[in-house]
């Protein structure tokens, strides 16, 4: 379905830019959705999109969700995507990767991008020729999975403070969907709670061996979103929160890293219908971009841990908001974002 380019202004977006380099096969769509906190800063989705409607949806949906994230961690960043159409047959990687860094380079350090799905460090070094405003890379931020684990971690306890009014998770069990790098950092970091451990992966010897590693127990990929757990840490892939596995789910807590749970808006309704205290996924995933402070922002390693951590505080006070206020935590976060944007415009000199 075409996308009105209405929807451009409709969402709120800045400036959506489509860049085409013929020589290359380059042809992507870079979406700044906000600059009110600073510039905006979001991932290089690589995809084989099968229209450039496709390609701007996604770009305008995730870049406008770049920027809910960086207001709610309380960064001075603002939210951009960067979409890039894979062309059909052979591509020449490094060229079409120039050619991007070329496209991030002439909006002039108002997007900055990173790692996305469909890009690697190495794309983003070949990027790194032609611009200086990319992150995540050697030197310049590095692997960010080891803080979103850790975020979600300290937002696990978070949400078990307000479930149980206690963070002790011995004797519970956290079931995890997806044990790549979140995942599996995750269960380490959950395994000397006293947890019990539920992991399931498509990669089967790699959950088997952490299993082995954790004395976790593995539970096959189809059962693992209604397992009997007290936890559940979604990080595989998004829509998994949907009309089949709501009704489903055995779990109190969900709060997990993957991006996109919800199948659609609606689902935060079907969650909390269900008494079930789930953490938008964009608050509790944020230790990634986070991790990138010390280079975005020029603060300490320190400062930067210290954000992470606070994830757990900034649900805690979600949680009582969406509580007190009747709303489901996607609304009370999406409404505490808005409130942090709507500040800087008034403040903008
Ligand atoms: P990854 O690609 O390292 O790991 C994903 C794992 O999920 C893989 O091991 C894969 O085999 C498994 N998987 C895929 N489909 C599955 C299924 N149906 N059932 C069970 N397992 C399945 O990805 P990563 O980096 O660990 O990210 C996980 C999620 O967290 C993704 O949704 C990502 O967008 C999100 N995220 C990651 C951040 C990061 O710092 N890496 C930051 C913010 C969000």
């Amino acid at each position: 379905m075409p996308v009105p380019l209405d929807d451009m202004f409709a969402q709120g977006h800045e400036q959506v830019v489509l860049h085409h380099d013929p020589d290359t096969g380059y042809r992507a769509i870079l979406a700044l959705h906000s600059t009110a906190l600073g510039p905006a800063v979001g991932g290089t989705r690589v995809w084989r999109y099968t229209s450039a409607d496709h390609a701007l949806r996604d770009a305008l949906r995730l870049s406008r969700g770049m920027t809910y994230k960086n207001a709610v961690a309380g960064l001075a960043l603002g939210g951009g995507k960067a979409v890039v159409m894979l062309p059909e047959g052979p591509v020449d990687r490094a060229a079409l990767f120039r050619a991007h860094g070329r496209a991030v380079h002439a909006l002039g350090g108002r997007f900055v991008t990173a790692e996305d799905v469909g890009t690697t460090p190495a794309d983003l070094e070949v990027a790194a020729r032609e611009t200086p405003f990319v992150a995540g890379i050697a030197g310049k931020g590095g692997d960010p999975s080891p803080w979103t684990a850790r975020g979600v971690f300290v937002g696990i306890l978070a949400c078990a403070r307000f479930a149980w009014g206690t963070d002790d998770l011995a004797g519970r069990t956290v079931a995890i969907q997806g044990v790549g790098s979140v995942g599996a950092a995750l269960a380490r970091l959950l395994a000397p709670t006293g947890a019990r451990l539920l992991l399931a992966d498509l990669d089967a010897a790699r959950v088997q061996a952490l299993a082995e590693e954790l004395g976790a127990t593995v539970v096959p990929i189809g059962e693992i979103l209604a397992a009997d757990a007290d936890v559940l840490a979604p990080c595989a892939m998004g829509a998994v929160l949907d009309d089949a596995s709501i009704p489903r789910l055995r779990a109190r807590i969900v709060a997990g890293a993957a991006n996109n749970q919800l199948a659609e808006p609606r689902h935060a309704e079907a969650l909390a219908a269900r008494g079930i205290v789930h953490a938008p996924d964009y608050v509790i995933n944020a230790g990634g971009v986070i991790s990138g402070s010390p280079t975005l922002l020029g603060e300490t390693h320190d400062r930067m841990v210290r954000r992470v951590d606070a994830i757990a505080d900034t649900l805690t006070d979600l949680l009582a908001r969406a509580r007190r206020d009747g709303l489901t935590t996607t609304h009370a976060a999406d409404a505490m974002a808005e409130q942090v944007l709507a500040a800087a415009r008034r403040n903008r000199p």
